[in-house]
């Protein structure tokens, strides 16, 4: 799978987007190992804080139907700069995902590429349980 397919379902999957709060919509698509593409997009609630972005809601979703390993999420939202996981979605993307790939874009073009071990140094995960 390329790229471009990953970004135009993430794209795609942003239209679906719930954010009449912040009016910030944002689309994210996983890759499993085995090829498939699982989309999400961010779910805004009155209690503001009980909102899910779209990158949980699209590991969340891959999960419960029964994937299990990930090689790269693309994240798409209408801005100039990208927009990278936030901090409670890089933890759940560490511990479900591991090392993946970010691919971070804009509605007309891919923007930048990070590993998320990157964006998350140091991280807590199951090991620190031991
Ligand atoms: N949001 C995401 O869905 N993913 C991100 O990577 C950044 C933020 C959502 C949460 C909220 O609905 C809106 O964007 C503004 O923060």
């Amino acid at each position: 799978m390329s790229d471009s397919d990953l970004i135009r379902a993430a794209r795609q999957a942003r239209r679906h987007a719930r954010a009449r709060f912040s009016r910030f919509k944002v689309g994210a698509a996983i890759e499993t190992a085995d090829g498939a593409i699982v989309t999400g997009c961010n779910i805004e609630n009155a209690s503001y804080g009980l909102t899910m972005c779209a990158e949980r809601v699209a590991i969340f979703k891959a999960l419960s139907d029964g994937h299990r390993r990930f090689v790269r999420i693309a994240v798409v939202a209408d801005t100039s700069r990208p927009t990278p996981p936030c901090g409670a979605c890089r933890q759940i993307l560490w511990e479900y995902a591991g090392d993946i790939e970010i691919v971070l874009a804009n509605l007309r073009r891919e923007m930048a590429r990070h590993r998320l071990a990157a964006l998350l140094p140091q991280p807590f995960d199951a090991r620190n349980l031991e």
